[in-house]
C-alpha cells in the first residue's frame, strides 16, 4: 500500500488562492507570503514543488502567480483546497494506491477512527464488487471512494440506504453535469444502457445497531474505452465517453463528496423519505421492463414495477402476482 502524505497546509492555502483568482488574474506572491507568514522565496519554493507534482503555474514579476494546469489524478492538497472551497468538513484519506478503499475504510474504523471520513485512491489493486466480483480499478482518471460511517441506526432502517445514495449520485450527475443516468436495482448506475458506476455497501451490525458502515462507490469519470479490459468494452461507459468532455477530477470529487455527506445526513435524520420515491420515479431504469431476477439460488421472471419503502424490488409475475425481493441480481429480458 502506498500512502500519500497529508497535504501541507501552505500548499492548500496557495492552491485555494490560485483556484479562486478571477479568470486571467494573478495572485500576488507577497500577499501569499504575508497570509502564510512565509518569505516570498519560500512561497516560490512551494510553487516549484507543486509544479513538480503536475501543476503548471505561470510566474510573472511584479504581478504574481496564475494557475495554468492541474494534475489529472487526485492530489492531496488540491482535493483539500477544493473541499475547503465547498465549505463542508470531511476528513479525507487519499492514497496513491490501496487494495480496496472499502477495505481501508473498514480497517480505519476498526482502529476507532472518528466517522464520517472518506477514503479515496487513484488506483485499487483489489477493488471489489458485489458477490465476490472484482472492480476495474486502474489509475485511469476514475473515482474509487468509500465513505466510512457510524450511523447507529437499527439494521431494519438500512434497507434503502444504498439505493438512496445512488439516487443522490444520479441527481448530482443529471442536474450538475447533464448526464442521462439511471439506477438499476440494486447497485448499478447506468448511462446509455452501460455501467457507469457501481456501489458496494458493507456493514458491521450489532444486535440492534448498524455500528460501522462503509459506502463504496466506483465511478468511471475520465477513463476511455482504451483504458478498459476487453471484457468491459461493451458494457462499461464513463462520464467522459457519455458527455464528451473530461472533468477536473479533484473539483468533481469534492462536489460529489459534499453531495454524499448531505445525502447521508438526510438518511440518518429520516428527511430523505420525502424525496426517495420522487427520485426513484425519475431515475429508475428498470421501471416497466421485463426482467429475470436471480435471488438466493432462485430465478424469477416478471416486470419490474418500482421499489418498496424498505428498498426491495417489486416484481409483477406473469400470473399477475406480486413479489418483493430484498437481494439479488437483475438482467433485462429482450422485449
Ligand atoms: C459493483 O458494481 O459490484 C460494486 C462496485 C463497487 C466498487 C467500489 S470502488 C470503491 C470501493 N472500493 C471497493 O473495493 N469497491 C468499491
Amino acid at each position: 500500500m502506498n500512502t500519500q502524505s497529508n497535504p501541507r497546509s501552505e500548499d492548500v492555502t496557495i492552491l485555494r488562492a490560485l483556484l479562486e483568482a478571477e479568470e486571467g488574474a494573478y495572485v500576488s506572491g507577497s500577499g501569499l507570503a504575508e497570509q502564510l507568514g512565509l518569505s516570498r522565496v519560500s512561497v516560490r519554493t512551494r510553487i516549484q514543488q507543486l509544479e513538480s507534482e503536475g501543476f503548471a503555474v505561470e510566474a510573472i514579476r511584479h504581478k504574481g502567480y496564475r494557475l495554468l494546469a492541474q494534475p489529472e489524478t487526485l492530489h492531496p492538497a488540491l482535493l483539500e483546497a477544493e473541499i475547503a472551497r465547498k465549505e463542508f468538513h470531511l476528513p479525507v484519506h487519499l492514497l496513491h494506491e490501496v487494495d480496496s478503499t472499502n477495505a481501508e475504510a473498514t480497517r480505519l474504523l476498526s482502529t476507532g477512527a472518528e466517522a464520517p471520513f472518506a477514503v479515496l485512491a487513484n488506483r485499487q489493486s483489489a477493488g471489489r464488487g458485489r458477490m465476490g466480483r472484482t472492480w476495474f480499478s486502474e489509475a485511469a482518471g476514475n473515482l474509487y471512494l468509500s465513505l466510512a460511517l457510524r450511523p447507529q441506526l437499527p439494521p431494519a432502517r438500512m434497507g434503502p440506504f444504498t439505493l438512496w445514495m445512488g439516487l443522490k449520485v444520479c441527481q448530482f450527475l443529471d442536474e450538475r453535469h447533464d448526464a442521462a443516468v439511471g439506477i438499476k436495482w440494486p447497485n448499478d448506475l447506468l448511462c446509455n444502457g452501460r455501467k457507469l458506476a457501481g456501489m458496494l455497501t458493507e456493514a458491521r451490525i450489532d444486535t440492534d445497531f448498524t455500528r460501522e458502515l462503509v459506502f463504496g462507490l466506483g465511478l468511471n469519470v475520465n477513463s476511455t474505452p482504451a483504458d478498459w479490459p476487453e471484457a468491459l468494452s461493451t458494457i462499461a461507459t464513463s462520464l467522459r465517453e457519455a458527455i464528451g468532455k473530461s472533468f477536473s477530477l479533484n473539483a468533481f470529487a469534492a462536489d460529489l463528496l459534499a453531495t454524499l455527506v448531505e445525502a447521508y445526513e438526510a438518511f440518518v435524520s429520516g428527511a430523505y423519505a420525502a424525496d426517495f420515491k420522487v427520485l426513484w420515479t425519475r431515475y429508475d431504469s428498470l421501471m416497466g421492463k421485463d426482467v429475470t431476477l436471480h435471488s438466493q439460488g432462485s430465478t424469477f421472471e416478471g416486470t419490474a414495477c418500482g421499489i418498496n419503502d424498505d428498498g426491495s424490488l417489486a416484481l409483477q409475475r406473469p400470473d399477475g402476482s406480486r413479489l418483493s425481493v430484498r437481494a439479488g441480481d437483475v438482467t433485462l429480458r429482450p422485449s
